[in-house]
């Protein structure tokens, strides 16, 4: 691994706004239960960490989707690798992403999750670049919005490296 990593988002910044998404949400949903949808891979150590910081019920699922090959630009294919494994039939669904980049990949998702009829379906997605959109998505829980730079850490991957980063960190020297 040649390409050097800036850090963008220190750890303690993370865990700060986290913690205040999940005081949000558990203000929001008060007196329901909440059943949060993971965006694999990338969205695994957000939704862990939210979840955590929610003060109502919780349960959650997986999904997979792809969109991206191991570079940095989207192929603008989407295709679901691995679907739900519970029905969301009548529930309130919360989907968590690592990041929203043009936007493809949850207009196509929320399309199809709108038509499995939940009783509402809210995006929560720790990083969004907006400058960089292009199918118009309503994000309802943002972390932070940033710059557009490709960026690694904290579940988001540079051809499936970094994930583990416990920060966020800006990828030098990549196209
Ligand atoms: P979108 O469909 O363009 O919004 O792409 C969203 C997906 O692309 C995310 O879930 C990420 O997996 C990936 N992605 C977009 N930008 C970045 C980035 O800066 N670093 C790592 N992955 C990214
Ligand atoms: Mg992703």
């Amino acid at each position: 691994m040649a390409e050097k990593i800036e850090v963008l988002i220190p750890e303690e910044k993370v865990t700060e706004r986290i913690k205040e998404l999940g005081e949000q949400i558990s203000k929001d949903y008060e007196g329901k239960e909440i059943h949060m949808i993971c965006i694999l891979k990338g969205g695994v150590f957000f939704m862990v960490d939210l979840s955590k910081r929610v003060s109502v019920p919780v349960s959650l699922d997986f999904m997979s989707v792809s969109s991206y090959g191991n570079g940095t630009k989207s192929s603008g294919v989407v295709r679901i690798a691995k679907d739900l494994d519970e029905s969301i039939e009548g529930k309130d669904v919360i989907i968590v992403e690592d990041i929203i980049d043009s936007g493809r990949t949850l207009y196509y998702l929320m399309d199809i999750l709108k038509k499995r009829n939940p009783n509402s379906i809210r995006l929560c997605t720790l990083l969004d670049k907006p400058e960089r959109r292009e199918k118009d998505v309503t994000v309802d829980y943002v972390g932070f919005e940033i710059p557009d730079e490709f960026v690694v850490g904290y579940g988001l991957d540079y051809a499936q490296n970094y994930r583990n980063l416990p920060y966020i960190g800006v990828v030098k020297g990549v196209e």
